[in-house]
């Protein structure tokens, strides 16, 4: 694999965008390509046979580009996919979900204490934090709630705004999430409502932004697979499954600037 190629980044849609900004803000020559499957968002509500055929086809697209590094940008797809698209995978590309990168942290930072998390459906129904953490022997505790509201609630717009920060406000609220100490944002659209998180808990409780975690784990791994990127900034090349202008006006919220999204032909999925 040479340094020169592309970082693929796939979500169910333009959420994960604020992972590929996170990584874009870390290290800045790196080249891109992102997929957005919006023909198919959400995952969230979506079995998890549905989520791996998708994902197994969006990593063929990223393989046949010559991606050195696959990263399943949507907790969704990382709980309902990961092993298969890993196995899938094989040595052709090093593929990095989500979820382990965080419960490293949580490991190192939150050991012994309660944690709550948000999620989609598909993220918390899945149960794939807690499981992952026993499996390792990990002392994490961890309180789940899905919140399908929110993930909608921000692709249309509304956050930092009454409407949003009563449907935040109704979620934290929920009896589940009470006595926690460190709340992780299990979905990769959150990052965009912290700040409202942060306002409703007035510093009682640390929100945990995972983006800057993976994105962290991810110069990791490059740096230690000697794999970074050498020469000068690399292309970034962002498609989609389904293309819109509304699409594309809201990639501003997701990555600080507005991209120019190209409509991926398949339509045979
Ligand atoms: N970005 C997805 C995730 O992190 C959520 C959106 C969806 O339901 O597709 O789970």
């Amino acid at each position: 694999m040479p340094n020169s190629s592309p970082i693929g980044i796939f979500d169910s849609g333009i959420g994960g965008l604020t992972l590929a900004h996170a990584i874009t803000e870390l290290m800045p020559n790196e080249p891109i390509i992102y997929f957005g499957d919006t023909a198919h968002l959400p995952y969230g509500d979506k079995s998890a046979t549905a989520i791996q055929a998708y994902s197994v086809k969006i990593c063929n697209l990223l393989l046949e580009k010559n991606c050195k590094l696959i990263l399943i940008a949507c907790n969704s797809a990382s709980a309902a996919a990961y092993d298969l698209v890993k196995a899938y995978v094989g040595t052709k590309a090093i593929v990095v979900n989500v979820i382990d990168p965080v419960i490293q942290f949580l490991d190192q930072h939150w050991s012994g204490k309660m944690l709550g998390l948000i999620g989609t459906k598909q993220t918390v129904n899945s149960g794939i934090y807690s499981q992952k953490a026993e499996a390792l022997r990990k002392d994490i505790h961890i309180k789940s709630l899905a919140t399908p509201l929110l993930a909608p609630m921000i692709e249309e717009g509304f956050f930092n705004h009454t409407i949003s920060e009563q449907i935040i406000k109704e979620n934290l609220l929920q009896p589940v999430l009470q006595n926690i100490e460190g709340l992780i944002l299990g979905c990769t659209h959150y990052p965009l409502i912290k700040k409202q998180i942060d306002q409703f808990y007035q510093g009682r409780v640390d929100v945990i932004d995972t983006s800057l975690i993976v994105a962290n784990e991810i110069k990791r791994i490059l740096e230690s697979e000697d794999l970074l990127n050498k020469g000068k900034a690399g292309d970034r090349q962002f498609f989609v499954s389904d293309y819109t202008d509304s699409f594309e006006k809201s990639t501003q919220i997701f990555f600080g600037e507005t991209i120019k999204l190209t409509q991926f032909p398949i339509w045979d999925w």
